[in-house]
């Protein structure tokens, strides 16, 4: 197919991986003076996959030169990537680029997608993208457009280790965060394809809120800070990219939001008028997994037959920056 308004994409396959330390609440209260209760009903989180930090035995932790090992952000990315390849009965070799959705890169330099691509046999190009927890949805904005601009399959991919930013002394946040990764086979189809509106955004004038510098102790956010602009910002791109989309608000199958606290996913679905029966929430057992969180969330509602063919998805993330992005996504390959 040639480029232009006649293609557009669909998704064609997905999966996921998960580390296997699983560190519960209970291990939480080992590290700072907090409770399960307290966990829970601030945040929704019960446990959380870890692939590094205090709670990873040493032969287990992420390798020097990562991507050759367990526990990198690569590791992650190539096993939720090579299932989604497996799904879409496709290989590496069928693929024209990969874009990762990370924050949490397993080096300064090169980028992750380069062990990433090489474990998978990539036959085309390959970049990181970092726009935080908004980054999954940037990237199927990006990769839907470059396959309608004429790359006939691209593999997306939210991967993180954020446990190598987490500072496990500051129990304001250390509880809140998870390692895994989510990936999607974009196809081109005949026709508009299936992203029917969308918003990005950024405020950059707000990195203070929530950053974590080279050398640093770790993660620094400002919880209430940015809670309260989460929602406004989840709820208005919602409601900009439905608009876009020109689809109301009832007809939307599923919600998908960033996995950051359930008390904002339930938030963000009141203020849009959304039932919270119709929110994919995987956050329980996860906790946030910034670039990974959406893809998680959508790959388990897709695994649970929670998903048809022609039924409408709305993406909705913020994070860090910050960042913001939402999509309209018909699911299915019409
Ligand atoms: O994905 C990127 C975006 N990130 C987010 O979206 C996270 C947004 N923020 C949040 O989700 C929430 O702010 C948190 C879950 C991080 C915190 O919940 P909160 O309801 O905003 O709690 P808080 O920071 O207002 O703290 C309430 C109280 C404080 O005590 P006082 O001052 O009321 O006596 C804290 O000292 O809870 C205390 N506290 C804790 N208590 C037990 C803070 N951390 C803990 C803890 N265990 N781990």
């Amino acid at each position: 197919m040639s480029p232009g308004p006649g293609r557009g994409a669909a998704i064609t396959g997905w999966g996921s991986a998960l580390p296997p330390r699983v560190v519960t609440n209970q291990d939480v209260t080992t590290l700072f003076d907090t409770s399960d209760e307290w966990i829970v009903e601030r945040s929704g989180i019960h446990r959380r996959h870890h692939a590094s930090g205090p709670f990873v035995a040493e032969a287990d932790q992420p390798p020097a030169h990562p991507g050759d090992g367990v526990g990198s952000t690569a590791t992650l990315a190539i096993e939720a990537g090579r299932e989604a390849l497996a799904q879409a009965g496709v290989t590496g070799a069928d693929v024209g680029l990969l874009v990762l959705c990370t924050t949490s890169p397993d080096q300064a330099v090169p980028a992750t997608s380069s062990a990433v691509s090489a474990a998978l046999g990539i036959a085309g190009g390959a970049m990181d993208l970092n726009a935080a927890c908004a980054g999954f949805t940037y990237g199927l904005v990006t990769a839907a457009s470059l396959v309608a601009s004429g790359i006939d399959r691209v593999l997306l991919v939210g991967a993180e280790t954020l446990t190598r930013v987490t500072n496990f002394a500051d129990r304001s946040n250390a509880f809140l965060f998870g390692d895994g990764a989510g990936a999607v086979v974009l196809e081109a189809v005949p026709g508009p394809g299936c992203l029917l509106g969308w918003d990005l955004g950024v405020d950059g004038t707000l990195v203070a809120l929530l950053y974590a510098d080279h050398g640093g102790p770790g993660m620094a956010m400002r919880g209430q800070e940015v809670f309260r602009r989460a929602v406004r910002v989840t709820v208005d791109s919602a409601e900009l990219s439905l608009q876009r989309a020109k689809v109301g608000v009832d007809e939307v199958a599923l919600f998908v939001p960033h996995q950051a606290n359930s008390r904002i996913m339930d938030a963000v679905a009141d203020r849009l008028g959304l039932p919270r029966e119709r929110i994919a929430s995987v956050i329980h057992e996860t906790g946030n997994t910034s670039s990974a969180s959406i893809p998680l969330a959508l790959v388990d509602a897709a695994r649970a037959g929670r998903l048809a063919d022609g039924d409408l998805v709305l993406l909705a993330g913020f994070g860090a920056g910050m960042t913001w992005a939402s999509a309209v996504w018909r699911w299915g390959t019409q």
